[in-house]
């Protein structure tokens, strides 16, 4: 089976690497990659999102099955693109189509989801142009935090959480006047919930399903949760707060019901749904949907999943997922992203990058870096460069792997949060 990967990050590393372990699999391609994806496959130069060059990379090396990385290319419709096509359309893709893909690229259309199938959420209130004074009242209606959401894709950032309500009142204006662009000429006023947050991964053929390990993502830049917000800074799977009677809850009133809408809407879904739950004492309440798998969470879920996992993207797109098998590893995995200093402001690119020979007993996945012919190495191309996964079955190990191995890897400006998982470990040690 020849494998085609779209997207450039950690995530579409550790596809990448746990795909090569399968037998199944012959060739594995990644458009556009990076350089660490080279060193399991071959590189494409091809946008995610051109989906005619994406046809023809298809056709050229007699693609089987493709996994599309990140978001941007299901809300533009790859898979529609794929199944209207005569010649794409034997091919199995992983993911939903634009329909499925909204529950991520709308949040109001997420939020209509949710209320249409009593899945448990925060109260909410979608603005526009024409009801702001509404939203307004619906504001005042909620106590401090208050939650502003850009309806579209905001490339991370459409989301604020501010204290004051004069200032949530006025960036509530800002937004519908085009701060996020089209993206926030819709926004989502919701509910705050007060709760320890979690990030859940399903698989689903659009019948039966799996649930993927679960994880913790660490989103601002500074330890102890402080600074800006990032793509994620590191990750630890699996959540220890999140126990059986816990995970019971989120099946049936979250899973299910969200594979009942689903199917009920007709929606083709083959793929992952990545679920943003907040645990508010004891209780499940979905933050959001994404379509995909988190980055950096699958640089921490991935190396957790025995099984073959060629064969559970097959079965997930033949629709034979309950014949198969999911084995996971009981062992903690932690995750510790390196980034570029200023990041996720301003950096610098183009830094050599050395050291990764130097680490033992955990697993390096790259991001933004890319190869250098004259540096005869790597270098540096992204705010986030390299992602260092370490298993343990002891928290505290895998933590201090993953650090031990993170201090090896050496380029100019390096920064890593050195608290990945200490909440966690702290929890543990009281609970
Ligand atoms: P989202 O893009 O919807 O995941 O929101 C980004 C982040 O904002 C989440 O990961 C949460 O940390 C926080 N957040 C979003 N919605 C809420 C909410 N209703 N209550 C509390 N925190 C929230
Ligand atoms: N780490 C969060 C995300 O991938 O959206």
């Amino acid at each position: 089976m020849n494998i085609l990967i779209l997207g450039s990050g950690g995530r579409e590393h550790a596809l990448a690497w746990k795909l090569k372990q399968s037998k199944r699999v012959q060739k594995i391609f990644i458009a556009p990659g990076n350089a660490g994806t080279l060193t399991v496959g071959k590189n494409l130069p091809v946008d995610s999102t051109d989906f005619q060059e994406i046809k023809t990379i298809c056709v050229e090396n007699l693609i089987d099955l493709v996994i599309v990385g990140s978001e941007t290319p299901l809300v533009a419709g790859i898979v529609d693109f794929f199944h209207h096509d005569e010649v794409l359309k034997g091919i199995n893709i992983i993911g939903p189509d634009k329909a499925g893909a909204q529950l991520e690229g709308s949040k109001a259309f997420a939020k209509i989801f949710m209320n249409s199938y009593h899945i448990p959420t925060a109260a909410h209130f979608t603005v526009d142009a024409g009801n702001i004074e509404a939203g307004i009242e619906f504001l005042h209606r909620q106590s401090s935090p208050y939650v502003l959401k850009a309806n579209g894709l905001a490339a991370g950032k459409g989301v604020l959480i501010l204290n004051d309500l004069a200032e949530a009142e006025k960036e509530l204006r800002l937004m519908i006047e085009g701060k996020f662009g089209q993206a926030s000429s819709q926004v989502v006023i919701e509910q705050f919930l007060d709760g320890i947050e979690l990030s859940l991964f399903v698989l689903t053929d659009g019948e039966s399903y799996k649930i993927l390990p679960s994880a913790k993502d660490y989103k601002r830049v500074g330890e102890g949760d402080s600074g800006l917000n990032t793509g994620g800074m590191g990750a630890v799977s699996p959540v220890v707060f999140a126990d059986q009677q816990f995970m019971q809850k989120v099946e049936n009133q979250i899973i299910k019901p969200t594979l009942f809408g689903l199917k009920e809407q007709n929606i083709h879904y083959k793929g992952f749904i990545f679920i943003g739950l907040m645990n508010v004492n004891g209780d499940p309440y979905v933050i959001e949907y994404n379509v995909r798998l988190g980055d950096p969470e699958a640089e921490c879920i991935i190396p957790r999943i025995n099984s073959d996992f060629c064969e559970l993207m097959e079965a997930a797109g033949k629709g034979t997922l309950s014949e198969v098998e999911l084995e996971i590893d009981e062992r903690f995995a932690v995750t510790i992203m390196l980034v570029s200093g200023g990041y996720p402001g301003e950096f610098k690119r183009g830094k050599k990058i050395t050291g990764i020979n130097n680490t033992k007993d955990c697993v390096v996945f790259h991001a933004g870096t890319s190869t250098d012919i004259e540096m005869e190495g790597i270098k540096t191309f992204g705010g986030r460069v390299i992602a260092v996964t370490a298993k343990d079955y002891r928290l505290e190990m895998a933590r201090s792997k993953a650090l031990a191995n993170a201090e090896k890897i050496i380029f100019e400006g390096r920064y890593f949060r050195r608290d990945i998982g200490l909440d966690l470990l702290n929890y543990v040690a009281k609970n």
